[in-house]
């Protein structure tokens, strides 16, 4: 990412600021960058709405990066976006040379349609809300739909958590070459599957899922050949985990091998996934810290995206700060 004169220059301060959506993926971002997490306050004032308080001093004139996933659970996802944007007009207020959002995991992506009449396209609202502020950038990871990218104003960069999934997963799988075969469990994960075969040099196969409710998805049928291969199915995210059980049933049902591994970038679980995934079987599943969750009480592995988020706001700090020098030496 980082071009060969890069690692001769100082690299910035920029100041690390987190809300209460995921602390500790922000305070890894500053010790990443090598700085120390900044002063931000959340509460709620008595009758809930959200308190913010930042250190003027500390951000003015600064580069400011706010790390808040916008969570699961209505009530955490509103007020994690809403946070968002207060701390954000605090430091702008408090006179920030630069504003970064790094939303690791960007709720409501998934309503990125109209698929039925009077329904919101409830993307395209929350990246508008997210306009409001002055952010130079937002930083995220494995967003569910490019329509956030093209809703959004400031321009996004979008990592991906892939390249670290598939070195936890070489860690996990003895012999991983032989007999593997990729798994997307539906055909939005096409893509993310692809990836993931390419760096496994694994083939691909696809399931056809139809969802009939919120928490529940059959399998029509799976494209690709299965039999006598370990499967790793790989998603963006794991919700209630319908999905993944779903899947793996369904590949189990045309002759795999009953040793399956899940992969998603992140771990939104509402209550009870983990012990779905567990019920069906599924003891190996692989997700990184886009978002705070239970995954590793249940002896998954989490990977941290940390340094990940920290090289890529570091890399956009750098090209701003050289930007500033030429049209002000
Ligand atoms: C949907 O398109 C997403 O990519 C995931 O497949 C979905 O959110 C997983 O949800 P669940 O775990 O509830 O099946």
């Amino acid at each position: 990412m980082a071009s060969s004169g890069e690692s001769a220059e100082a690299p910035p301060n920029i100041v690390v600021l987190t809300g209460s959506a995921h602390p500790v993926l922000g305070a890894e971002v500053a010790r990443e960058l090598g700085m120390p997490l900044g002063v931000c306050r959340t509460a709620r004032f008595p009758d809930g709405e959200i308190q913010v308080e930042i250190d003027d001093l500390e951000v003015e004139g600064e580069d400011v990066a706010i790390v808040q996933p916008t969570p699961s659970g209505a009530a955490a996802r509103g007020d994690a976006l809403l946070e968002l944007l207060f701390i954000a007009d605090a430091c702008h207020r408090g006179g920030a040379a630069s504003i970064f959002a790094v939303v690791p995991y960007f709720g409501y992506a998934r309503q990125d349609a109209r698929k039925l009449s009077g329904v919101p396209l409830g993307a395209r609202v929350v990246t508008r809300l997210l306009g409001t502020a002055p952010f130079e950038r937002v930083v995220t990871v494995d967003p569910h739909s490019d329509v956030l990218g093209a809703c959004l104003d400031a321009p996004m960069v979008s990592l991906s958590a892939v390249p670290l999934l598939v070195e936890a997963l070489d860690g996990e799988l003895a012999e991983r070459e032989r007999d593997l075969v990729v798994v997307a469990p539906d055909v939005g994960a096409v893509r993310l599957a692809r990836e993931y075969a390419r760096r496994l040099r694994a083939p691909v196969a696809v399931a056809y899922k139809v969802r009939t409710s919120g928490a529940e998805v059959s399998i029509e049928r799976i494209a690709g050949d299965v039999r006598g291969r370990r499967p790793i199915i790989v998603d963006d995210m794991i919700t209630t985990g319908g999905t993944m059980v779903a899947a793996a049933g369904a590949v189990q049902a045309e002759g795999s091998l009953s040793d399956v591994t899940v992969a998603a970038t992140h771990a939104v679980l509402t209550p009870g996934a983990m012990d779905r995934l567990r019920e069906a079987g599924l003891r190996r599943v692989v997700v990184t810290d886009t978002l705070a969750s239970s995954a590793s009480e249940y002896g998954a592995t989490v990977v941290s995206v940390a340094r990940l988020l920290a090289a890529s706001i570091r890399h956009v700090a750098m090209r701003r700060r050289r930007a500033q020098l030429v049209l002000h030496p």
